[in-house]
């Protein structure tokens, strides 16, 4: 379905990532219906949006009886909200469960009975845990072992069997590291985003662990491209996706980076090791390249350096 002239839900729109694909949406001419509760969603995050006649935003949780009046008329859905950031999952098992896993379901459920067309969910790398075969394919082993990856896989889950069942055109995409603007960093947020406040503060930029950790880092206007490409392509009905550039980077090389980028006069500090954290993420592109004919263009060093730009600004 070209998603142009669509009407479009996008659940947790006025997150980091949620808010960049409301924006990609509404360039791309569709009407965009933004739900989020604000739990960690930002208006700010959406404010420029704001005066776009093709752009409402709804403030309601998508557990909430009235949710499913958004979803008339609605040719497709991004489901994207979740309880996020690690410190923050960590410390709410309970909630993400009961939360994450409800809401999946329920938003899935809602859309298939009001006719959406196309159902896009937001999984996560998380789901192959430690991985235990490198590059990490789709088709291979998953290590969910934290209740936010077990949400994420058991939500694919749901995908796969609406498609099954129903025909349903569902697609899941597990999102390796994103950053770019808007990014939470807070100590609940995100690595990239915490690293450059901390490098444009000259304050020690704070590894945890002996900084080889790798991640695949993925600007977030590409993730987006990816996304959106995802939903146009009928090829992806009822498949599981790997989000990622395919290009690993430690945590010493990203700090370094970061330092040369703002000119820091930051040290690194290397701290004791997060508990339970993934040492290595490494996707397999291949699926997302033959069925999107897509891979992201903007490399580490020229996505930080947007990242950079919009931090200085704040
Ligand atoms: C988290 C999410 C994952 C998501 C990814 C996207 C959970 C459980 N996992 O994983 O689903 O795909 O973000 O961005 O929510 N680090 C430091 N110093 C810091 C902060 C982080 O060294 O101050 C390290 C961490 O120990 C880790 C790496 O940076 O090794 C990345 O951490 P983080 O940005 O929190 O994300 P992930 O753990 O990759």
């Amino acid at each position: 379905m070209k998603l142009n002239g669509k009407k479009v839900l996008v659940t947790g729109g006025a997150g980091f990532i949620g808010s960049h694909l409301c924006e990609a949406l509404l360039e791309k001419k569709n009407k965009v219906v933004c739900v989020d509760d604000f739990s960690t969603g930002q208006m700010a995050n959406i404010s420029e949006l704001q005066e776009n006649p093709d752009f409402k935003v709804v403030k309601k949780d998508v557990m909430d009886k009235g949710f499913k009046e958004e979803l008339k008329g609605i040719d497709a859905v991004y489901h994207y909200a979740a309880i996020v950031g690690v410190e923050r999952t960590l410390s709410m098992p309970v909630e993400v469960l009961n939360i994450d896993l409800l809401s999946v379901e329920k938003v899935l459920r809602e859309s298939f009975e009001a006719g959406v067309k196309k159902f896009v969910f937001a999984s996560s790398s998380e789901v192959y845990g430690n991985p235990v075969e490198i590059p990490e394919n789709e088709d291979g082993h998953v290590n969910a072992k934290l209740p936010y990856a077990v949400s994420k896989l058991a939500g694919e889950k749901f995908l796969r069997a609406y498609f099954e069942k129903y025909g349903m055109d569902t697609t899941s995409l597990r999102f390796f590291n994103v950053y770019g603007p808007k990014q939470d960093s807070t100590p609940y947020g995100f690595v990239a985003g915490i690293f450059i406040k901390q490098a444009l503060k000259n304050e020690p930029i704070t590894i945890f662990g002996d900084g080889s950790n790798t991640r695949d880092y993925v600007f977030v206007k590409d993730n987006i491209k990816g996304a959106i490409l995802s939903a146009e392509t009928e090829k992806t009905a009822g498949e599981v996706l790997n989000i990622g550039s395919g290009k690993p980077t430690t945590l010493t090389d990203l700090a370094e980076l970061i330092i040369e980028l703002t000119g820091s006069k930051s040290e690194i500090k290397y701290l004791p090791p997060r508990p339970d954290d993934i040492r290595h993420r490494f996707p397999d592109t291949s699926r997302m390249r033959k069925l999107l004919g897509f891979k992201p263009e903007v490399d580490l060093k020229e996505g930080l350096k947007k990242t950079i730009e919009y931090y200085k600004r704040k």
